[in-house]
């Protein structure tokens, strides 16, 4: 193990996981594609396997911010996220798990304002877990509402944390980088080594932690194979070169980073961030109906949509060894029921 991966372990970080998540394989959706005549094999990393707050992605981030909170003695974490944000969901859960108080400020990214994308998923969850929430008017400036809000906290006192969107900084990237390590510990398991690691980008955290840990590894980063759900393709693989420069600025490591090594694909984000897409759709319901395995209509479900059709226009090759990273968010699904209501109506 390179040295700079000692870092993972000396940097406070509070446990928020139970331990490596399971990797599996998606036998039934290897043989509806065809996909043992081309000897590829896919297989799924279950980031949604996780007992905390329901599961997923940002929890990883959450080891390294609420780490470095717990060392600066703070008490209330206030982070910012869209209306149905998971790391919004989780942040609340971990806070009440390990006794921070907790604030959201929500912005309205997504034209929806339905019932169940008003009062459902992850909002409905945000109250559970004892959040105290405010909701944003359209267009308004979450990330300074947020900091306006800490300052009135400090005033009175308060020592006060404030979280970017989808916890997404080079600390929290670094929960990324240790799952790379946690795949590559796996890999010697399984007795294999991936040659695509496929993830949704939406602020870019999750895919800069796997390029920066593979990267220390001596791996290479374009292993990691991205679709934007959120940015422009550009700008996607910009911000996540930048964050995964400073992740391995933070692990101490040598490894140099080129643009080309960051593979966004923009293909499947369709009409913008959280607007559903016929693939996104389609997706959701093969691995559900094939592995019942749920996937979430923004992140995921769009992530899987692109390595679906990859798979079927001979993008991924002929022995390729794929795995399709599962991050989460599945409160979304019920946030976005009137998409799905099929039989059931
Ligand atoms: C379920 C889920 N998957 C993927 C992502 C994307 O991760 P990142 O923001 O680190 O790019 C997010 C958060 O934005 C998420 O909530």
């Amino acid at each position: 193990m390179p040295a700079s991966l000692h870092v993972f372990d000396s940097l406070p970080r509070l446990d928020l996981l139970d331990g490596p998540t399971p990797i599996q394989r998606l036998t039934r959706i290897e043989e509806e594609l065809g996909l043992a005549t081309r000897r590829i094999a896919l297989f799924v990393k279950r980031d949604d396997v996780m007992s905390l707050g329901g599961g997923g992605n940002k929890l990883r981030k959450l080891e390294y911010h609420l780490g470095h909170a717990r060392a600066a003695g703070i008490d209330t974490i206030v982070s910012v996220g869209g209306l149905q944000s998971n790391h919004a969901r989780l942040t609340a859960a971990a806070a009440a798990k390990h006794g921070f108080a907790c604030e959201l400020i929500l912005s309205r990214l997504v034209a929806r304002d339905d019932a169940d994308y008003e009062r459902n998923g992850n909002v409905l969850l945000d109250d559970l877990f004892g959040a105290r929430t405010v909701v944003l008017p359209r267009g308004a400036d979450g990330r300074a509402h947020a900091e306006a809000r800490a300052d009135e906290l400090r005033a009175v006192g308060r020592k006060v944390l404030v979280l970017p969107t989808g916890g997404s900084t080079p600390l929290g990237a670094l929960g990324y980088a240790r799952c790379a390590r946690e795949i590559a510990m796996q890999e010697d398991t399984l007795g294999l080594r991936f040659d695509r690691i496929v993830v949704p980008n939406g602020s870019s955290g999750t895919h800069a932690g796997l390029v920066a840990g593979l990267a220390a590894m001596d791996r290479s980063p374009a292993t990691v194979a991205a679709y934007t759900v959120l940015a422009t393709a550009d700008s996607a693989q910009r911000a996540t070169l930048a964050m995964a420069r400073d992740a391995l600025d933070l692990l101490g490591a040598k490894a140099a980073l080129d643009v080309d090594a960051i593979r966004v694909d923009g293909a499947h984000l369709g009409d913008g961030y959280g607007v559903p897409t016929t693939g996104m759709k389609d997706a959701v319901r093969l691995a559900a109906s094939r592995e019942g395995l749920l996937l979430d209509p923004v992140y995921s479900g769009k992530a899987f949509a692109g390595l679906l059709h990859d798979l079927r226009h001979g993008i991924v090759r002929d022995g390729e060894q794929v795995l399709f990273i599962a991050t989460g968010g599945v409160p979304g699904l019920y946030a976005y029921r009137a998409d799905f209501a099929g039989a059931a109506g």
